[in-house]
């Protein structure tokens, strides 16, 4: 037995400091995920299949492979790999009732005083899909009948396509709805035979999912949302990146929008794009009340 084990902990390809630099700033620039030395074991652990499968026995051919690949499938398995996808339905809950209670109703107010029916919302870092589900089951509870009077677009956005392509099945685990109420598992989830849940079409096709790295300078839309879901997903860049995004979350916002971030996470005091609503929760700043 323990013999099996002993081998098993051998086995693993072992990375150099220099191997983990270089493989880390590579991550960094591409991602913007910030792995300190504290997540050594994670990325050795991680990688090591990927490492075996294509034939590599040390870290540094697989930066070369890395840094030389052309195709972007190299890039592709190492997010895959590299990032923390955990999330489930009704996570961090407040900010859904937040949203019930006060987001949604002020704005179709607002949207309806401006004769306008156009709620954009935005989810990057979507993960497997629960969250953007979560707003449009929400959306849909809020609109009920007159949904159709409406134009909502939930735009979900991950760098993972392994992720990406899990939400579009929209298939889940008891354990992944365990915490929805009981209303929304009702009205908009199946039961299957295999005692998975899916998705109701209806909810379905309120989202579109699709991939995109946050760390780009610019991205390509053409309308402003009204509200972005960012949660836990800055909690993994350092704080020039962080406030470099908040930046442009600004850029592709409509004055006086909800942002949300995850409860571990909060806008820097410095920032001047959004003022504090609630914890994890900031709203856009009139163009007028601008503090820079
Ligand atoms: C922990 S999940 C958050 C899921 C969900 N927002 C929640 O709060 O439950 C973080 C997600 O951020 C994504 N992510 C990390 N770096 C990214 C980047 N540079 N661009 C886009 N997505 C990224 C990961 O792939 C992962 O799916």
């Amino acid at each position: 037995m323990n013999d099996i084990e002993v081998r098993s902990v051998s086995e693993l390809i072992p990375i150099s400091d220099r191997e983990f630099r270089l493989l880390t700033d590579l991550i960094y620039q591409r991602f913007g995920i910030n792995l300190d030395d504290q997540k050594r074991s994670l990325v050795v652990g991680r990688l090591n299949k990927v490492l075996r499968k294509l034939g590599f026995t040390n870290f540094q051919d697989y930066h070369h492979y890395l840094m030389t690949d052309k195709t972007g499938e190299a890039q592709d398995t190492l997010i895959n790999r590299i990032s923390t996808n955990h999330t489930f339905f009704w996570r961090e809950h407040d900010h859904f009732e937040l949203l019930r209670d006060k987001v949604l109703p002020e704005v179709t107010q607002f949207l309806k005083s401006t004769n306008r029916r156009d709620l954009k919302i935005w989810c990057p870092g979507c993960s497997s899909g629960e969250e953007p589900y979560m707003l449009a089951m929400l959306a849909a509870e809020h609109f009920g009948k007159e949904l159709g009077m409406w134009d909502v677009g939930i735009l979900a956005t991950d760098i993972s396509a392994c992720v990406l392509n899990r939400a579009t099945e929209a298939v889940y685990s008891e354990e992944n709805v365990s915490h929805l109420p009981i209303i929304y598992k009702r009205k908009y989830m199946l039961k299957q035979p295999d005692h998975t849940w899916r998705v109701s079409d209806k909810i379905r096709k309120m989202v579109m999912f699709r991939r995109l790295n946050l760390m780009r300078d610019s991205y390509p839309f053409k309308k402003k949302f009204r509200l972005i879901f960012c949660r836990n997903v800055m909690i993994y860049f350092d704080r020039e990146t962080r406030e470099a995004l908040v930046g442009r979350f600004s850029q592709y916002m409509e004055e006086d929008g909800y942002l949300f971030i995850g409860h571990s996470e909060s806008l820097s005091r410095t920032n001047s794009y959004y003022k504090y609503v609630q914890p994890a929760v900031y709203q856009k700043q009139r163009k007028g009340e601008l503090v820079k």
